[in-house]
């Protein structure tokens, strides 16, 4: 199973995975290629959940590999966490997106959290009994999260929160959400406050799935906060902690975007490279051609490139060095810009065949494109780099 976080910064060095994580490599490629990969196209087509994903993430303890061992969960290590949604990712991204927003929603809570609320929520995703979803964006404050104008306010002993936060992965599916909402107008970031909302809470609705054009199987709604009422304890932290909790949340998890783009990105040159094997024009297989071959060495090169940021930025998370807000953001930054280029390029290795959904690359170059966009777009990568520079 996935290598303890306890022992990981000794675990992993900076560019080189462990025995240990190369075995849990292995079982996940092989989880994912029997289980998930024969659902892929279907559920792309389809736009629906991958309910098989979840069913075999879960049975097999790969849904939420970071909760911590004290809670219930695998206590994966960062770079283990990587290496589950790059596998994942590599046949269907819409999955891969089960652990990364279990990931993404349920940090605030390690990080922040009272041991009372770890407690109630880790377990539960430990075991598979509900999902996690991260709701910071709105529709008037996307890349300005610091903008948003959902309000918590205080009454006696509980909250009552109202707004809308849009963009919202998993959401209808998840059961836990993690709400960045304002508890003081006047302070702006530092008037932000983190709280746990139950998909069960009377006043909370989802919108209807958003229309897009890849990761089709995962679920992207509003979420519709209606003078939801919740008891003061599910604040994670302190009032006005809300968005360094958030910020610091991406720090670790931009890294998760960056494997799922790596894992695409991976999908799609496996894909081009027995394509080019097999296909003969000219007499000869098309792989045979120099100008083939200079395609796939660009993408391996730059893929490698980005899998060894990643796996640096990995060890960064694990020990939550200084630089971390940087490589987070670079890795992600890079790893999509990467992403985007290979599958791109994976397209025009199968020509026609390549734009037609009769062939998985077409997917994965549309699934590859959001990796730019959430998370933070490439360019506010850009601003937190230049912030944040080594
Ligand atoms: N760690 C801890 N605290 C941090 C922090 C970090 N990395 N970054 C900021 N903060 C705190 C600091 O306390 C800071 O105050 P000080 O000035 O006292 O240091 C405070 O937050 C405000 O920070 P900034 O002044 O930098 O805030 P800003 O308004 O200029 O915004 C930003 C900065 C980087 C642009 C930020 O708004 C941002 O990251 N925007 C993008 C939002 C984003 O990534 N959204 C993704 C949504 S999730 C998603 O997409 C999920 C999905 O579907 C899968």
């Amino acid at each position: 199973m996935a290598p303890s976080g306890k022992s990981a910064a000794a675990d992993f060095d900076l560019y080189r995975p462990s025995e240990e994580h190369d075995m849990l490599r292995d079982s996940v490629r092989a989880l994912s290629e029997a289980k998930i990969a024969p659902f892929a196209a279907e559920v792309d087509e389809e736009g629906r959940f991958p309910q098989e994903a979840r069913d075999a993430l879960e049975a097999n303890d790969l849904h939420a590999v970071h909760v911590p061992e004290a809670y219930g969960g695998a206590g994966a290590d960062a770079l283990a966490t990587v290496i589950v949604i790059e596998e994942v990712a590599r046949v269907c991204a819409s999955s891969s997106l089960i652990p990364a927003v279990n990931k993404l929603g349920s940090l605030p809570v390690v990080l922040s959290g009272s041991e009372e609320l770890k407690k109630k929520y880790l377990g539960p995703l430990a075991a598979g009994d509900g999902m996690f979803s991260y709701c910071l964006s709105e529709p008037d404050a996307g890349s300005d999260a610091g903008g948003m104008k959902t309000k918590a306010v205080r009454d006696g002993d509980h909250y009552v929160l109202n707004g809308v936060k849009r963009w919202i992965t998993n959401a209808g599916v998840s059961d836990y959400y993690t709400v960045m909402a304002v508890t003081d107008p006047d302070k702006r970031t530092k008037g932000i406050s983190a709280f746990v909302v139950e998909k069960d809470d009377e006043g909370v609705s989802f919108g209807a799935p958003e229309k897009k054009l890849g990761i089709k199987g995962s679920p992207t709604r509003e979420v519709y906060l209606d003078n939801v009422r919740i008891p003061a304890d599910r604040m994670l932290g302190d009032e006005g902690t809300g968005f360094a909790t958030a910020m610091q949340t991406l720090d670790h998890t931009r890294i998760t975007i960056a494997a799922q783009a790596l894992g695409i990105a991976q999908g799609a040159l496996d894909y081009a490279k027995g394509y080019v094997a097999e296909r003969k024009q000219f007499g000869k297989p098309i792989g045979d051609f120099q100008g083939v071959q200079f395609m796939l060495a660009d993408m391996a090169m730059k893929l490698e490139a980005a899998r060894q940021l990643t796996y640096a930025a990995a060890a960064k998370s694990e020990r939550v060095d200084s630089d971390l807000t940087f490589f987070g953001a670079a890795a992600k930054c890079y790893a999509s810009d990467a992403a985007m280029e290979i599958t791109t390029d994976a397209v025009q290795l199968l020509g026609g065949y390549g734009y037609t959904r009769d062939y998985p690359v077409e997917r994965m170059m549309r699934d590859a494109k959001i990796t730019q966009i959430y998370e933070g777009t490439n360019q506010v990568q850009r601003i937190v780099m230049a912030r944040n520079l080594p």
